[in-house]
């Protein structure tokens, strides 16, 4: 019998050996969200001047909302994140929310309490020093809006709400600071069951001093105008995400390859030339492709023990991707969240944490956590209804979950 402490420091070993033998500290082409760490960031400077002027004009009482559309993958979360970080630096306030199916009065709720959390109150969870003359006021409406939250009845009608809001808009926040409404996920809105929050929002967008970004699908402007027209013309602006061009294709690899590479590595090592060629070549400047394709190439390589990756490794690093994007999402997950995701297929696709935590014998804050990576790559979507929040397959995963033709998924 094998010692299972000795088999997992071999095991472990072997791969520190293999990830050395590729010139690597670790594989650097994880999947993550920017969240403020820009030094991977490449190109978009057309979207970025867009963006300026948008918020350029707005500090000066011309408020021009923008949609940010573009494919899967393209950087729509990762720029509406750095539209986060850039606000902040310019003391104006932000927030970021994920559009789920949801009614205005629970829009008001899940805004007011980004409001106040991110832009109000301090790293430590104090009310910051900017806003005393308000504590008493603040204070409050952030217990009504937490206790609302713990499920705990409380009576907060919409008008008290909308009170609250025009409070924390007209008299705590400063003239001159804009309050900057991030909404990732915007198709979500697009339903029918959205139109009354739409219809809220039309009159919303108009006022001064909020400034709004909706990130979507390249449909997604024709399809909220499709259930309200009205709202065409609060958001003006469309910043339309193109691929990114070659070069920038190119700069994305090699800046991750550089975070990771160990001190005598140089170019692209471990790939060869040849190999970024037909990386660039064939992922079309998606930027969450480049990643996945560069991912999976390594770890090929890192099983095959190899010490450097040629275009016959990525090309079967594509042919195992390319197998459908369902598969290619279930590859790039972590064994935890792929069996998060296949739980929720046994649930037909739509589950809540609390159902899912009982079936995985996890804890609901744990399995929480992995939902909210998986959600935040944007494999999943969440759903609010009443005070439960349902998380669904996105199609991609139910299409290999659900309506499989009988595949072998392990
Ligand atoms: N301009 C960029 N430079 C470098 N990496 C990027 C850029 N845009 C996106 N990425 C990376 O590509 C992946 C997908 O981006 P994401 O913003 O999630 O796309 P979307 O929201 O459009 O589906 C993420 O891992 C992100 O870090
Ligand atoms: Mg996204």
């Amino acid at each position: 019998m094998l010692d299972p402490i000795e088999f997992i420091q071999n095991a472990s070993s072997i791969t520190k050996k293999s990830m050395n033998r590729l010139k690597l500290k670790a594989n650097p082409f994880s999947e993550k969200p920017i969240r403020g760490n820009t030094k991977f960031f490449v190109g978009r400077t057309t979207e970025l001047m867009e963006i300026a002027d948008i918020l350029g004009a707005a500090q000066y009482g011309s408020v021009a909302n923008a949609a940010i559309v573009g494919t899967k993958g393209i950087g729509k979360s990762s720029l509406l994140n750095v539209i986060y970080y850039a606000a902040k630096r310019q003391n104006h306030w932000a927030v970021e929310l994920e559009a789920s199916q949801i009614t205005p009065r629970q829009f008001l709720i899940q805004l007011m309490h980004g409001i106040i959390r991110d832009n109000l109150f301090t790293m430590d969870g104090t009310l910051s020093t900017d806003y005393l003359e308000h504590s008493q006021k603040i204070i409050d409406i952030y217990r009504r809006l937490d206790s609302y939250s713990d499920k705990t009845p409380v009576h907060y009608p919409r008008e008290k709400i909308e009170r609250d809001l025009d409070y924390l808009l007209n008299n705590v926040k400063e003239d001159g600071k804009l309050c900057i409404i991030l909404i990732d996920e915007a198709d979500q809105f697009a339903r029918k069951g959205c139109l009354r929050l739409l219809q809220f929002f039309h009159s919303f967008l108009y006022e001064d001093g909020i400034l709004a970004f909706f990130a979507g699908s390249p449909t997604l402007m024709e399809n909220l105008t499709k259930v309200s027209p009205a709202m065409r013309d609060r958001l003006p602006k469309i910043i339309n995400m193109p691929p990114l061009s070659n070069e920038e294709s190119y700069d994305l690899i090699l800046r991750r390859l550089k975070d990771a590479q160990i001190p005598k590595a140089k170019d692209y090592e471990p790939f060869t030339e040849n190999a970024v060629d037909v990386i660039v070549e064939e992922c079309d400047g998606i930027p969450r492709k480049i990643i996945m394709t560069c991912s999976e190439a390594i770890s090929i390589g890192l099983k095959k023990g190899l010490n450097e990756i040629d275009e016959d490794i990525v090309k079967m690093a594509m042919k195992k991707l390319g197998i459908s994007v369902g598969h290619q999402i279930l590859n790039h997950l972590t064994p935890a969240q792929s069996k998060i995701v296949k739980a929720l297929a046994s649930f037909g696709g739509k589950s809540t944490v609390t159902e899912l935590a009982k079936v995985l014998n996890n804890s609901p804050g744990t399995v929480g956590t992995h939902l909210s990576d998986i959600y935040e790559m944007g494999y999943i979507y969440k759903e609010r209804s009443g005070n439960n929040v349902y998380y669904m397959l996105s199609k991609e995963l139910n299409d290999v979950l659900i309506d499989k033709d009988n595949e072998d998924l392990d």
